[in-house]
């Protein structure tokens, strides 16, 4: 009898722990870069709630923000912190920089309860060509330093760090051929050999979408996952998408240097939505969904069958409309969600969650917009769209975008909406020297959102509460059986 109860209780206790952990334990290699260059900006505990509700359980974020942190508190979730490339210079210069930096961003993390920090990133895309070398000479002292810092606060075994590193950090006309560009060569080798012997994966950034959208040449169909007539061949091995073909160059490169096995995580990759013709919805869910079956098909690369990316993380989140668009108007559409935690196509990450679950309990302003008088002085409306559109965002109504071509009055009240809601629906913002009006009717056209802003929101991390209430209800009748 008692053996029996023993065995009950044993069972109970096992599944309580293995299911109470199923929630924390990650289950697959997709994550997301959760960016916050945001002009509306949903509050951290409801992006947490989003990724939740996902089951996004590995995040990136490009700096240490508190906030943010404060709200991956708790969740489990594995975290990859950024430090910008303007610290390097300091973070290489000393060790009592990289001692402050670790404690503040990380120690104080890493406690019970705390944050999941698994991978530091030193710099974000530290070598790439358009910043001219400005950083490169920073990033190995200060991975160094950093290292000893870690080390220092025991944290080394488990915090590693990396360095997203664009795709351009190599180059070839044919995969096999890749090598890292000539002048890193030796940062490289540097860089290569600490991450060998420091267990870190190598970070890349690619981006078939920049590929198309800089190369008229380019062939559409090589940047998607559904066939392509204009395969590469390299020599015994075929390359059917710009990913595999831009994936096994880096491949080559590592194994030209005697590390062709070294892991390999995506920082970042993604296909934005608007703000160019090829960055549309169709676009960018076949780019996505074909990215996530792909990768998780387990088919790897002809340079590395059956051994695809130990992690890759979708590029990105959410919109971030206060984004510089200086690479382009599409800039600031990257997200999978809009700004507002809405899913802008059905996507299936491959979570085992179906299609992507919309945020929770976003507060909107209220349902009014701003738009154009029926005026035909429209003098000086010039200058206030100038100002407004510096302000706020408005790059949908350019060509590409979604909101190009709703006519010169649809411009105006564009404009004038997005600069409302920045403004939080001020009705003095409206006002454009009596050209323009508050409305309840939805401006919006077609394709064309004109957005309600929002307030931000409040919401709580109720779920894990409630699971972890659940299980230590089930251990109790686990005692209970015992005792009886
Ligand atoms: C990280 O730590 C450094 C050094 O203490 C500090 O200056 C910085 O503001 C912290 N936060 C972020 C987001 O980097
Ligand atoms: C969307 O982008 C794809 C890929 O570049 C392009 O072929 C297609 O024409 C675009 N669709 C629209 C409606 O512009
Ligand atoms: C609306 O604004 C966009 C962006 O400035 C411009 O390309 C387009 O020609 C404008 N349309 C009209 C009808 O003025
Ligand atoms: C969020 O919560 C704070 C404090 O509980 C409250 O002051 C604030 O009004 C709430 N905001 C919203 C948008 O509900």
């Amino acid at each position: 009898m008692a053996k029996s109860k023993a065995a009950v209780v044993t069972a109970v206790a096992v599944a309580v722990v293995v299911w109470s952990l199923s929630a924390i334990v990650v289950e697959s290699g997709i994550g997301v870069n959760w960016g916050t260059i945001s002009l509306h900006k949903l509050s951290p505990s409801t992006v947490v709630d989003l990724l939740r509700g996902n089951r996004i359980h590995k995040v990136k974020i490009f700096d240490a923000d508190p906030e943010v942190l404060g709200a991956l508190m708790g969740t489990g979730f594995e975290v990859m912190i950024g430090i910008p490339n303007e610290m390097l210079a300091a973070l290489s210069s000393s060790t009592d920089a990289s001692d402050l930096w670790v404690r503040h961003n990380v120690s104080t993390y890493m406690v019970k309860g705390g944050v999941n920090i698994r991978y530091v990133a030193v710099g974000n895309e530290p070598f790439l060509s358009s910043y001219s070398g400005q950083f490169q000479s920073y990033v190995i002292p200060a991975l160094m330093n950093l290292q000893q810092s870690l080390a220092k606060a025991n944290l080394a075994g488990f915090t590693k760090l990396v360095v997203p590193c664009n795709a351009d950090a190599y180059e070839a006309s044919l995969p096999s051929q890749g090598a890292f560009r000539p002048e890193l060569a030796q940062i490289m080798t540097q860089l290569v050999s600490f991450l060998n012997s420091n267990g870190s994966p190598f970070v890349v950034n690619i981006y078939p979408f920049l590929s198309l959208y800089g190369n008229s040449d380019f062939p559409q169909d090589y940047a998607f996952f559904e066939g392509t007539n204009h395969a590469v061949t390299d020599g015994a091995n075929v390359y059917y998408n710009a990913f595999d073909g831009n994936y096994d160059t880096l491949v080559a490169a590592l194994n030209k240097m005697g590390y062709g096995q070294m892991p390999i995580v995506i920082g970042e990759v993604g296909w934005p939505t608007d703000g160019a013709v090829s960055a549309n919805l169709t676009a960018a869910r076949a780019f996505t969904q074909g990215l996530i079956y792909h990768v998780l098909s387990n088919k790897g690369t002809p340079l590395r069958p059956g051994n695809p990316p130990m992690d890759i993380y979708l590029f990105s989140l959410l919109d971030e409309g206060a984004k510089s668009i200086l690479p382009g108007n599409f800039e600031r559409h990257w997200g999978i969600f809009s700004f507002d935690g809405q899913a802008k196509y059905p996507l299936n990450l491959g979570l085992g969650n179906g299609l992507l679950k919309n945020a929770k309990d976003v507060q909107y302003l209220p349902s009014r917009w701003c738009v154009a008088k029926s005026s035909n002085d429209l003098s000086g409306v010039v200058n206030h769209i100038r100002i407004a559109c510096s302000a706020a965002d408005c790059t949908t109504l350019n060509y590409g975008g979604s909101c190009n071509g709703i006519g010169t009055k649809g411009n105006i009240s564009y404009a004038f909406n997005s600069y409302y809601q920045l403004q939080k629906q001020d009705s003095q913002s409206c006002d454009f020297d009596g050209l323009g009006m508050i409305t309840s009717l939805d401006p919006s056209v077609g394709d064309c959102r004109f957005l309600v802003g929002i307030t931000g929101s409040n919401s709580s991390s109720s779920t894990l509460c409630r699971r972890w209430f659940i299980a230590w209800l089930l251990i109790l009748l686990g005692v209970w059986i015992f005792v009886m």
